[in-house]
């Protein structure tokens, strides 16, 4: 039997994320090839095939890039739909005839993360867990506890082989491309580490606010919505040893050591922000207390990394919407000319997005008489697309059976680990006008290694 998946079952299907993401990615699949099995759309709302094609429809007008006609019309062929009118006993016996036929289907449980669980014991009670696999949206678990438990509920079921948790930072084309330069060019690795590198920062920056999730985010924040998962995602591929080789267990293997080596943070490496007007956002309580903006200062404890400290910011409202990753490398040991002292870190830095791009950050001879030199940026890649968003690729891996950029249990926890000590209100929460970097007190972060790097406008 090979490994790939015989039936895609999609719960959720009538959900946002189905209409603003997920219809997109199916029908790219289904253009590019690798989507050729049923998709049986599972939902406890009592709607018909047609409805949902409609349905379907309108999301990939509205949030994708366009009706494919002939793709869409394959892709209505591949659907059947499984709904919950009659109650969910009704929907699971129904759901067992369906899938009789299949011997090894992937789950796709794009729901409430409270609902995983749950499912997952369903699925089991009726029969249908058997040589499935599970993939899971975010978030997973809301504390390190929480992960662990729903880690427990769900091996009952699932073994691990068997469980993709999604993050989709980790099917963006930049990210890869990360990971790709970083071990497909041989100069990189001898300056890689606390000898040569100053500080790594990293800013995840939104220029809008909780745009109509407020009462998603009440239970997130910053913290958890994008630092526990994409930022540590990011961090991981960024700072890993080289795996031992290309298989999926080997790049888990050493992202979880970097976890790991990573301090669990403490209160005063802290600061979080919340920007004027959150509190009139739908959703949210008047004295909320949760964080739209949070600044960090990690520490991985390696051999590698000792005392690189790593600058994590990341925030909604805020002046752009861009995500970047700096590495700043130590000066030269001594100023030959004299107006070297003025001149800028050498650098390299990772465009996430919009832009995936790579640059490293130089200093040449301006021309002239002057020893005077000028910052210039050598472009490695700029790339303004990305041909195949992260749900298509993660989608598509998951169903081939490539776990590789599925975030393993021990993953998961070991980020939660590092995040789990402030949660909550451990940290006062300051606020900021929106459109600025954030509250004032974020500057103290970098005391010794700042300013902070503003990644560019979206272009
Ligand atoms: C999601 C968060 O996981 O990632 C959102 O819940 C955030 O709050 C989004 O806006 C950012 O993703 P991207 O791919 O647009 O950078």
């Amino acid at each position: 039997m090979t490994n790939a998946a015989d039936a895609l079952v999609f719960y959720g299907a009538t959900g946002d994320l189905a209409h603003k993401k997920t219809f997109t990615a199916l029908q790219a699949m289904i253009r590019h090839g690798s989507l050729n099995v049923p998709i049986i759309c599972v939902a406890t709302s009592d709607w018909t095939k047609e409805q949902l094609v409609a349905r379907a429809r309108d999301g990939i007008e509205k949030f994708g890039d366009g009706v494919d006609k002939k793709a869409f019309a394959k892709m209505t062929e591949l659907m059947q739909y499984v709904g919950g009118g009659g109650g969910e006993d009704e929907m699971y016996k129904n759901l067992a005839t369906v899938m009789k036929p299949f011997k090894q289907p992937m789950y796709y449980l794009a729901i409430p993360p409270s609902a995983f669980a749950a499912v997952a014991a369903d699925l089991s009670q009726y029969g249908l867990a058997k040589n499935a696999r599970l993939v899971i949206e975010k978030p997973f678990g809301i504390d390190l506890l929480s992960a662990r438990k729903l880690n427990v509920d769900l091996h009952e079921h699932f073994p691990e082989s068997a469980i993709y948790r999604i993050d989709h930072y980790l099917g963006k084309e930049a990210t890869l491309n990360m990971l790709y330069f970083r071990f497909a060019n041989a100069f990189l690795e001898p300056i890689w580490n606390r000898n040569f590198v100053k500080s790594i920062k990293i800013t995840m920056a939104e220029d809008f606010g909780v745009a109509g999730r407020g009462r998603f985010y009440e239970e997130a924040g910053a913290i958890r919505d994008v630092v526990q998962n994409h930022m540590m995602q990011v961090l991981g591929l960024l700072t890993m040893s080289a795996p031992v080789s290309g298989h999926h267990e080997a790049l888990r293997d050493e992202k979880v050591k970097i976890f790991n080596s990573i301090k669990p943070l403490e209160p005063e490496h802290v600061v979080r922000g919340q920007f004027e007007g959150y509190h009139d956002e739908e959703g949210v309580a008047k004295d909320s207390q949760i964080e739209t903006f949070v600044a960090l200062k990690l520490e991985i404890d390696s051999w590698r990394w000792a005392g690189v400290p790593v600058f994590i910011r990341a925030g909604k409202s805020l002046p752009v919407t861009a995500t970047e990753v700096y590495v700043e490398f130590n000066r030269s040991p001594q100023n030959v000319f004299r107006s070297m002292a003025s001149n800028p870190r050498n650098a390299i830095r990772f465009g996430i997005s919009p832009n995936i791009e790579i640059g490293i950050n130089a200093n040449a001879k301006k021309p002239g008489e002057d020893m005077a030199g000028e910052n210039v940026e050598l472009l490695v890649c700029d790339h303004h697309d990305d041909e195949m968003t992260p749900y298509e690729r993660l989608l598509g891996d998951a169903l081939a059976g490539d776990a590789t950029l599925f975030a393993r249990e021990d993953e998961v926890e070991s980020a939660w680990a590092v995040v789990n000590p402030i949660l909550g209100n451990a940290v006062p929460v300051h606020t900021y006008k929106p459109g600025t970097w954030g509250p004032k007190e974020a500057e103290k972060i970098v005391h010794g290694y700042g300013p902070w790097h503003n990644p560019k406008e979206s272009s």
